[in-house]
């Protein structure tokens, strides 16, 4: 039994001190916003990450991607999106989800365009059992594929399935298919800077009951994505009003604040990046009038 003397009075007092201080900063990071899957009801972050930039060629590189999946399980996200067409990011994944040990806490998305053993590979790369979710890229080869999906979610080897796309050029075809299948989630671009997908395709998903993942979320890792725009100005004061402290934050929180919109799954490779998105799952969202104000804000940004 502990005794109570001196020492160990002094003990507990610096003991409960440094719980003192510590205190604030756990329950300084609220929980993250989610929103529902509709087909399940499950709940998602609505923050994830995307990965097409995770074929770490250096050690310090691997190391830089190792924190950020670690880091995102850890602060309660959980998408992370892949793809057989992203060079070694499945594989890259699927070793450092195994060295984390938080495979149990992700939600992984990957994709397939064949219908040639392609995804009993990804199962390989990615070291995994089910796939939370099983996208076809792009649209190629939708029709051969939905059924081997299907398949494999009766099977209980993929949990939920859909489609992607990145381009205006693929929307008619993506909202034929929206309208003909049966889809649990759909991927597309989406952003302050390009919002076309909100003509229709974001309804018509809302109507079908479809869960929307929204890739380039910053317009892409492209020299002249939304940052470069916005490149050396201070956040505009409103951004109070929907607690957003970065432009990272601005933009993402314009993302999911969209109805329609389940996830945004911005690239990152940087802790700091991360970090700083996921500032975009807490705290208030813009609600329409603020988003209106967001648009007429973007659009009259010079260049
Ligand atoms: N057809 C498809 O299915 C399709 C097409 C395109 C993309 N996608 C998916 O969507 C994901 C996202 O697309 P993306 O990565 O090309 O474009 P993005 O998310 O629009 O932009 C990513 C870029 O933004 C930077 N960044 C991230 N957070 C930041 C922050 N807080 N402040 C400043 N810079 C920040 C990243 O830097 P760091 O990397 O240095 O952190 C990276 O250079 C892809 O990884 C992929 O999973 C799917």
């Amino acid at each position: 039994m502990l005794r109570f003397d001196r020492r160990n009075a002094v003990k507990l007092f610096v003991g409960a001190a440094c719980a003192a201080q510590l205190a604030p900063s756990i329950a300084a990071e609220p929980t993250l916003l989610t929103k529902k899957i509709p087909k399940t009801g499950e709940r998602l972050p609505v923050i994830g990450v995307g990965t097409n930039n995770y074929s770490p060629t250096t050690p310090d590189e691997r190391e830089a991607r190792k924190k950020v999946l670690e880091a995102l399980t850890r602060n309660g996200a959980r998408v992370i999106d892949t793809a057989p067409a992203y060079r070694e990011s499945e594989r890259t994944i699927g070793e450092l989800l195994k060295e984390i040990g938080n495979r149990e806490q992700a939600f992984v998305a990957t994709k397939i365009t064949s219908t040639e053993g392609m995804l009993e590979e990804s199962f390989r790369r990615l070291q995994v059992n089910t796939l939370d979710l099983v996208q076809v890229h792009n649209l190629i080869n939708v029709t051969a594929l939905l059924p081997l999906l299907r398949a494999k979610v009766a099977e209980k080897k993929v949990r939920y399935i859909g489609v992607t796309t990145w381009t205006d050029d693929q929307y008619p075809e993506l909202a034929q298919t929206l309208r003909r299948e049966t889809l649990d989630f759909v991927q597309l671009d989406y952003s302050l800077g390009n919002r076309n997908a909100a003509e229709e395709l974001l309804p018509l998903a809302a109507e079908r009951g479809v869960a929307v993942l929204v890739n380039v979320p910053f317009g892409g890792r492209r020299a002249t994505n939304l940052f470069t725009r916005v490149r050396g100005q201070a956040v505009p004061d409103w951004a109070k009003e929907i607690d957003a402290s970065t432009w990272a934050q601005i933009f993402l929180k314009y993302v999911v604040s969209h109805p329609a919109v389940t996830c945004a799954i911005p690239g990152m490779t940087q802790l700091a990046n991360l970090e700083d998105n996921l500032g975009a799952a807490r705290g208030r969202l813009p609600d329409a009038a603020m988003r209106k104000k967001m648009e007429a804000w973007w659009d009259a940004l010079p260049g």
